[in-house]
């Protein structure tokens, strides 16, 4: 069991990063980028109109991560 400092980041298949825990997330110059949920999930397909947040665009495009997922 993971404690409740540990952040765990889940690659889902053929879709983004989820990072579950407690992170700050940044934009190159140390500003905060708007959280809408918990947990974050990070877009890998690179086509979201709210990255760098997923915004299910990976659905829309048929996206396919490289390697295994879940
Ligand atoms: S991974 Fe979901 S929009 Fe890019």
């Amino acid at each position: 069991m993971p404690s409740k400092d540990t952040v765990i980041i889940t690659p889902y298949r053929d879709g983004p990063l989820l990072v579950r825990g407690s992170v700050d997330l940044t934009w190159p110059d140390g500003s905060a980028v708007e959280r809408r949920r918990s947990p974050v999930a990070l877009c890998r397909c690179g086509k979201s109109k709210l990255r760098p947040l997923c915004d299910g665009t990976h659905k829309l495009i048929g996206f396919r991560a490289p390697g295994a997922g879940a």
